[in-house]
């Protein structure tokens, strides 16, 4: 079987049982329009707090915990924001994803509205070859800096875990942990990287190797049956990190245990 082709009837039916079922039930009972509304406010509400947390705002991080708008420190002393050196890669990412571009298109540009519902734009449609849709193609190769990244925000998780010496478990440390969860989830979908693992072969059990790759490729494919889920779960755990930082930085106290 190749990679390339589409997941089978069987894994298809599965997912929208298991993950989309209420979601399904929801969005055919709900009126057409709710879907582009909801998608047009969290996407424009996203925009602007990222715009704001990353440019506008004071850097992002309390005791052992740093925001991943703000993660990998790389120049943190130079006249603009730290977060302007790394997050215009997750961002891109984001911004590129196959399934964020589906909801924008219905969404902002009416692209269709939703299904079965008739063309609002009249224009020639130009796919993604003009400026800006073709910045779409970035999207394999903010793939690569984005799971760096990635790595980098498990780095974070584990260095908050031990903070002065001491074990430290705090309410801010089980956030940033479910956020990892939930973006290495949003990544391990991505359609990009599952055909970097399992595409291009025409025989996937000539060898050792190929039926590993086969096998990464079907965990992948459970990810990516169910992407727009681990999309909307993780862009908001992203902004509930930040979000729990400032608090703190505000002087919330950070419910914690100390051990050791
Ligand atoms: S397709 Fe959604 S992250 Fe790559």
């Amino acid at each position: 079987m190749s990679a390339s082709a589409p997941p089978s009837v069987d894994l298809q039916g599965r997912a929208s049982r298991d993950t989309l079922g209420w979601l399904d039930k929801l969005r055919r009972d709900a009126p057409w329009w709710v879907y582009p509304v909801t998608v047009v406010v969290a996407l424009g509400l996203f925009s602007l707090y990222a715009a704001w947390t990353s440019i506008i705002a004071h850097p992002s991080s309390y005791g052992p915990y740093l925001s991943p708008f703000y993660s990998p420190q790389i120049w943190v002393t130079g006249p603009v924001s730290p977060a302007i050196w790394v997050v215009w890669a997750p961002l891109i990412f984001r911004a590129s994803c196959y399934y964020y571009r589906k909801s924008y298109h219905r969404a902002f540009f009416w692209d269709p509205p939703a299904c079965a519902r008739p063309e609002v734009r009249k224009g020639k449609y130009s796919g993604e070859t003009r400026f800006p849709f073709v910045l779409s193609n970035l999207h394999r190769f903010t793939m690569y800096i984005t799971t760096v990244v990635l790595a980098f925000l498990w780095y974070d998780v584990a260095r908050a875990l031990i903070y002065n010496g001491h074990w430290y478990l705090g309410l801010g440390t089980g956030i940033m942990l479910v956020n990892v969860i939930l973006l290495t989830g949003y990544t391990s979908g991505c359609h990009s990287l599952r055909h970097l693992v399992g595409g291009g072969l025409d025989c996937y059990s000539c060898s050792a190797y190929r039926r590993a790759r086969k096998k990464t490729w079907n965990v992948m494919t459970w990810f990516n049956l169910r992407h727009s889920v681990w999309a909307w779960a993780s862009m908001i755990s992203v902004v509930a990190v930040d979000v729990y930082i400032r608090l703190l930085m505000s002087g919330l106290p950070d419910p914690h245990i100390l051990l050791g």
